[in-house]
């Protein structure tokens, strides 16, 4: 069984080491407020990208550019990652793309997906989430999202451990709604992000953990900053 080991490096920018490969998920790390990290640090042999909003996509096209790695996204933004010199595998939700012993599945998020180049708005494609397999264990990375029913199908497709899900409010679920989605998804551990980065998603992480004990057995991990956990 391979231990995945999550690091949180701000907003909804995590690093996953499993199976001796590094995915980063979401690098947004310059104009980050709450990243510690610089990007040019990041060696990932895999970038997974939600969506085309610049707090996920982020550092995505110079970290692929100096390292090569491989990015795995939605098609439209795979298009336009392409185009950057990225090394990219397009995928839609609801699809798999296996690289070396990992799979990302693609799945549903309630949100929109636009790129923004230089005040330029790129169609993104849709925004997304990802449930990452490495052997029997599995992360889900909600991306960002509203509250949607198929997080019950989710839970049956994919019976993930992990769950990341975004608790800010205003431009995703709040910790009310984003503890349905636990109850829904039936995770053994829940890890928020999305809050606090900005004043606009500012909320109490420990208050979500409360609204999630009403429903679920589930722990929740509240992650500091660049310090791993080992799941
Ligand atoms: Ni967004
Ligand atoms: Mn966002």
């Amino acid at each position: 069984m391979d231990n995945f080991v999550l690091t949180w490096l701000g907003h909804s920018c995590f690093r996953i080491d499993v199976a001796g490969t590094m995915v980063l998920i979401d690098p947004f790390i310059t104009g980050n407020p709450s990243a510690k990290v610089k990007a040019d640090e990041l060696y990932p042999d895999i970038i997974a990208v939600t969506h085309g909003h610049n707090d996920h996509l982020g550092d995505t096209v110079e970290i692929a550019k100096r390292t090569g790695c491989t990015v795995v996204c939605i098609h439209e933004l795979s298009k336009y990652l392409k185009s950057k010199d990225a090394k990219t595998e397009g995928m839609n939700i609801g699809g798999t793309v296996k690289i070396g012993d990992l799979s990302f599945t693609m799945t549903d998020a309630r949100h929109s997906s636009s790129i923004d180049e230089a005040g330029r708005e790129i169609d993104g494609g849709r925004a997304a989430g990802f449930i990452i397999k490495a052997g029997e264990r599995s992360v889900y990375h909600a991306g960002d999202t509203g509250l949607f029913g198929d997080m019950e199908l989710i839970s049956r497709l994919y019976s993930p451990d992990v769950a990341i899900l975004p608790i800010g409010g205003r431009y995703t679920m709040g910790p009310e709604d984003a503890a349905l989605a636990v109850e829904m998804l039936r995770p053994k551990t829940v890890v928020p992000m999305h809050y606090n980065t900005f004043g606009v998603i500012s909320q109490d992480p420990q208050v979500f953990a409360g609204y999630v004990k009403t429903v679920s057995d589930a722990d929740v991990i509240i992650m500091e900053i660049d310090c791993p956990v080992f799941l």
